[in-house]
């Protein structure tokens, strides 16, 4: 039995978030207390969806939970990858290690996602919509890539200016 935490969110601009993850080699126990934390972590802030790198590990892991909004279960993904994309769609986008911030990002409409369970059995996913747009989102971070780095570098200059001066201390 595990005691479930919830975890510090890493914020902008904290290196971790930046880093390229490894990938996940090995199922333990620590994995699955880990999981445990992120999915509590994710369900406390509330989000929709949370990436190892936004604990300060850097390991290709993610949770997704649309089910609020969409008929899809809760997703536990390790090493995740997008095989395939198709079509482009425009809609606003938050990120948990970006509070306060929301603004339209143009993603892929449809994604095909493979990776491994929680117990390292493989999976697809065929997602649309909000499922879709967490998943790349998710993805993104394992990759070093923060939503910011996906607007045009007038918005994002923008952007940077008016952030980092409003959480300077
Ligand atoms: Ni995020």
């Amino acid at each position: 039995m595990f005691f479930m935490a919830v975890l510090q969110i890493r914020k902008f601009p904290d290196p971790v978030l930046r880093r390229k993850a490894l990938p996940v080699e090995e199922i333990n126990g620590n994995l699955q207390h880990l999981i445990e934390d992120m999915i509590e972590t994710m369900h406390d802030a509330p989000g929709i969806g949370l990436a190892a790198p936004q604990v300060g590990v850097s390991k290709r892991l993610i949770v997704v939970d649309v089910s609020h909004k969409e008929d899809h279960p809760l997703i536990v993904l390790l090493n995740p990858e997008i095989i395939d994309a198709e079509g482009k769609i425009d809609s606003e986008e938050g990120c948990l290690s970006i509070p306060g911030y929301v603004t339209t990002i143009r993603r892929s409409e449809r994604v095909f996602v493979r990776g491994l369970d929680r117990e390292g059995r493989p999976v697809e996913i065929e997602a649309a919509g909000l499922l879709a747009r967490a998943l790349q989102h998710e993805i993104d971070h394992l990759n070093g890539i923060l939503f910011i780095d996906r607007m045009s570098p007038i918005k994002r200059e923008f952007f940077k200016k008016r952030y980092l001066r409003k959480t300077r201390v």
